[in-house]
């Protein structure tokens, strides 16, 4: 047995006991097990699942803690489901610090983009970068979202915008998921269609993506160079409009991808209701949700990814959390670590959902726990304490879970350990 982890004073599952892909909103069989005030232990077997889960007693009956080659020792922490972060931009070159200052002084994200900044600023550094920097870089990245709690992370590609540099950031993705010395999980996006290349119309671009970037992707997957999971377009005006978004989207589809895409942020487009037609595993952002497309949502149990860090820096309308959830619509929370959010911290994501969006502590751990993987349909494996479950794990250093929120930008403090795999991360 590769780990036990004894004497934790919290266990929280996070789970949906049905197992179903998607779950509710609820936290349905909240563990907190220590009734007696015993402390719990969970048993992690040598492929790095969880083994077993229960009080200290019933964990070394059941296993010798002689047959563990880690004990950790965990008296004074809760444990929660590793974090999984549901919508990340973490591979790009040269920052956008300037444009931090621009918005502070009243610029808006389409003022910046369309001047030439923004993702068309990012997309030049990044084409110009080799792929070892790009990788460099990237796995600082992975590294310091470790820290902050982070065990499973989607990462899109989208700032090559053609066929080269689309597989050059999706081959650096590709090296980090089989470089063992990087424990967290990765669900990779192709999103080729993150804007309209300079020079080039959406109708141009359009035909690029699905002609020319996709069957380049579908080769490499082929020959199991590359690893995809997700098909991701940004659907907003000036950038792809709804029938393009669905052309591309559906092109992913053919090729076995999961719909994962950005809409209804800066206009309200209809991507809600365009996103659930077509099943969409996720859909992002969503500040501009009509009512129609949160029905159309709790429907097609489509789960929406809500971005704080993006809404409180561009000074954007709050997305209609308390709605969605209220309607049934699944709801998971992401970073969106990219250039012009630089956070890559969950635990201040969850804080900033918490107070701007009022979700309950309880809702922001769903959201960051077993609905995240469910985004990324990993529901299955990841986002909860089961037994049979991959061992991703956080040890909070708190009687109680809810300091790793309540502890603003804290996590350097209340993160004692995170377990990947049953390993130390
Ligand atoms: O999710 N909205 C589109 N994409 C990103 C921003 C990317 C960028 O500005 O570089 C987002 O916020
Ligand atoms: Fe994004």
């Amino acid at each position: 047995m590769k780990l036990l982890i004894k004497s934790a004073s919290q266990v929280m599952q996070a789970c949906d006991q049905n197992q179903i892909t998607v779950t509710g909103n609820e936290m349905k069989n909240v563990a907190i097990l220590n009734a007696d005030n015993e402390g719990l232990s969970i048993a992690v077997d040598n492929d790095g699942n969880i083994a077993g889960l229960g009080t200290d007693s019933a964990i070394t009956k059941q296993f010798s803690e002689e047959s563990f080659d880690h004990v950790i020792d965990a008296t004074g922490c809760c444990v929660l489901p590793g974090l999984v972060d549901a919508h990340t931009h973490p591979v790009w070159a040269g920052d956008r610090v300037h444009e931090f200052a621009m918005k502070l002084a009243g610029a808006t994200y389409m003022d910046v983009h369309k001047a030439g900044g923004g993702i068309h600023f990012t997309v030049e550094h990044t084409r110009k970068a080799s792929q070892d920097e790009l990788s460099r870089t990237f796995k600082e990245r992975l590294k310091r979202m470790i820290k902050c709690g982070t065990t499973l992370v989607e990462c899109k590609s989208g700032y090559g915008l053609d066929v080269e540099s689309e597989l050059k950031m999706l081959r650096v993705i590709e090296e980090a998921r089989r470089d063992n010395s990087i424990k967290i999980d990765i669900s990779t996006t192709f999103c080729g269609a993150h804007a309209v290349p300079r020079g080039k119309t959406s109708e141009e671009a359009t035909d690029d993506v699905i002609k020319r970037q996709l069957p380049a992707v579908r080769e490499e997957m082929e020959a199991r160079r590359l690893t995809v999971d997700n098909i991701d377009v940004f659907c907003e005006k000036s950038v792809f409009d709804v029938e393009q978004t669905r052309r591309i989207l559906q092109s992913g589809v053919d090729m076995g991808l999961m719909i994962n895409f950005h809409g209804d942020e800066l206009h309200p487009m209809r991507a809600a209701e365009l996103g659930s037609e077509l099943k969409a595993q996720a859909i992002s952002h969503l500040e501009e949700i009509s009512d129609d497309g949160i029905k159309a949502m709790a429907k097609s149990q489509s789960v929406a990814v809500i971005l704080p860090t993006t809404a409180y820096i561009l000074r954007l309308r709050a997305p209609p959390v308390r709605k969605m959830i209220d309607s049934g619509v699944p709801v998971a929370l992401g970073s969106d670590f990219n250039p012009n959010a630089f956070c890559l911290s969950m635990p201040t994501v969850m804080h900033l959902a918490c107070v701007n969006f009022k979700m309950s502590m309880e809702e922001a751990l769903i959201a960051t726990t077993i609905n995240a993987a469910a985004a990324l349909g990993k529901s299955q494996t990841h986002g909860s304490v089961e037994v049979g479950k991959r061992a991703n794990l956080l040890l909070v250093k708190a009687s109680r879970w809810e300091h790793l929120v309540y502890q603003f930008a804290g996590h350097d403090f209340t993160i004692a350990a995170v377990i990947c795999g049953g390993e130390i991360a």
